[in-house]
């Protein structure tokens, strides 16, 4: 096994971002060994892309389902098998350097910040974290240890993002009035579930002690949380919007260089204190940017099957909004991104002759691994992914306070009119798994 020697890296990529001139990098000749939490479901497909690259290599593979390894070591035969993350973190000391975090939303920071905090670099799936206040100490702690991150909206690297990306930076459809963004999905299946399902015996597989982590203390129920339904679930996940706002927001984010709103209302059908809504609209105004045409920008979100009204696109009649996309309104028309698709410009007639640009996309994964390996920056590091997970979860704040507009004093992590929903920013950790803030 190869065991990479540490060294410290001054790159002038990251000294001409701005960003931390100094990232920890492993050796770029060498290998980059990467520990996995989370081996299955979103997980394998990781392992799979990430261990692609030919200088990556696995030194662990943790989890908390012993019957989940299977596909995984089929990939990637002969790799230690863990089912406790601190244990493999221990055990592995410097025989790693980077870890993949793939497990439910709930426990992504615990995990990350304890990585993070022994200096290792990250990839996190998305959303980057279950609330605000996480989100914040991710970026906080990444800059800390100066290592080298990449939140897992994959698509953010996608060559139709970066068209659309272009497209608004390079004023095709002049400056941005509003931007509406919208996903189809009403949950997935338990969003009227308003108690906790009556308990069955756990798996002989699963250790549901530690698939719970730093969530409160509930009874396993067979088929509604492991695997994959904890979505829906308040204590795991963050519905419709934490599921897909990482993805369809992070255009918008990069193309107007959002960074965190002034205001957020929201309102939904179907909230209750277990599960998330089942439809739901969340209004945000942000800041004006270089690129928006007004002092502010309203950016709209809508789920459950609510979009923004199809006359907004100005489509011919035949046309309909595709599913889940965003749709940017502009000074000289409206661009309409699919998620995922090219996107398109309207009215048609005044960019019938226009020629779409070719923008390559590339792999998300393998560009972590190499920042990585050459001690320079991604992207979609947490400085960037951090605060558009403080947005996305700061629109699950606002549902959970309906028809409450909550202004937002981003440096100050709380809101400046509404004091009493600054509980909702963070979370009731159980007993042995408590986060320290960065210090
Ligand atoms: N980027 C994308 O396109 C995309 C798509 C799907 C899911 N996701 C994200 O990936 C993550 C995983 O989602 P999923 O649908 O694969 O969930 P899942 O429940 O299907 O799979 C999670 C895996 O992690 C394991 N696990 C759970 N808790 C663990 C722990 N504490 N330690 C180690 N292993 C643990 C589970 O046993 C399972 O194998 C989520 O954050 C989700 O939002 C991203």
């Amino acid at each position: 096994m190869n065991i990479t020697r540490r060294t410290f890296l001054q790159t002038t990529t990251a000294a001409t971002l701005g960003f931390p001139a100094i990232l920890r990098a492993a050796n770029p000749n060498s290998k980059l060994q990467i520990a996995v939490v989370g081996c299955n479901g979103q997980g394998l497909y990781d392992l799979g892309q990430i261990g692609s690259h030919p200088q990556a290599i696995f030194t662990g593979f943790c989890d908390v389902d012993t019957a989940r390894f299977g596909e995984a070591d089929q990939k990637f035969p002969g790799v230690p098998h863990f089912q406790d993350f601190r244990e493999m973190f221990a055990k592995l000391g410097d025989t790693f350097d980077a870890v993949q975090v793939s497990t439910p939303d709930h426990m992504h920071a615990f995990i990350a910040l304890d990585a993070m905090r022994r200096g290792k670099h990250v990839y996190c799936q998305k959303p980057l974290t279950h609330t605000v206040w996480e989100a914040r100490q991710m970026r906080l702690q990444a800059a800390q240890s100066k290592v080298v991150t990449q939140m897992g909206n994959q698509i953010h690297s996608a060559g139709e993002y970066r068209t659309a990306v272009k497209l608004i930076r390079d004023g095709v459809i002049g400056k941005i009035q509003a931007v509406h963004s919208w996903q189809g999905n009403n949950g997935n299946g338990f969003t009227k579930l308003t108690a906790p399902p009556a308990p069955g015996p756990v798996p002989e597989s699963l250790n549901w002690d530690w698939w719970l982590g730093a969530a409160p203390q509930r009874d396993y129920a067979p088929d509604v949380y492991h695997p994959f339904k904890w979505r829906d679930w308040q204590d795991f996940g963050g519905g419709t919007l934490g599921d897909f706002g990482a993805h369809i927001l992070d255009p918008i984010f990069t193309a107007l260089q959002l960074t965190a709103p002034i205001s957020i209302r929201g309102e939904n059908e179907g909230l209750n204190p277990q599960t998330w809504p089942s439809a739901e609209t969340i209004s945000y105004i942000f800041p004006g940017t270089a690129w928006t045409a007004g002092g502010t920008l309203p950016l709209t979100w809508h789920d459950g099957g609510r979009q923004p009204e199809p006359a907004l696109a100005q489509m011919p009649a035949d046309k309909k909004l595709p599913g889940s996309g965003s749709l940017f309104i502009g000074e000289g028309g409206t661009l309409l991104l699919p998620h995922v698709a090219m996107p398109q410009l309207y009215p048609q007639e005044k960019f019938a002759a226009f020629e779409m640009p070719k923008v390559a996309g590339a792999s998300h994964y393998h560009a972590w691994v190499e920042a990585a390996l050459a001690g320079t920056k991604t992207t979609d590091s947490f400085d960037y992914a951090g605060p558009l997970t403080e947005t996305v979860q700061l629109g699950n704040v606002a549902t959970r306070l309906p028809g409450v507009t909550l202004e937002w004093d981003a440096a100050a992590l709380r809101f400046a009119n509404q004091p009493e929903a600054d509980r909702l920013l963070t979370k009731q950790y159980r007993d042995g798994w408590k986060i320290s803030a960065v210090g």
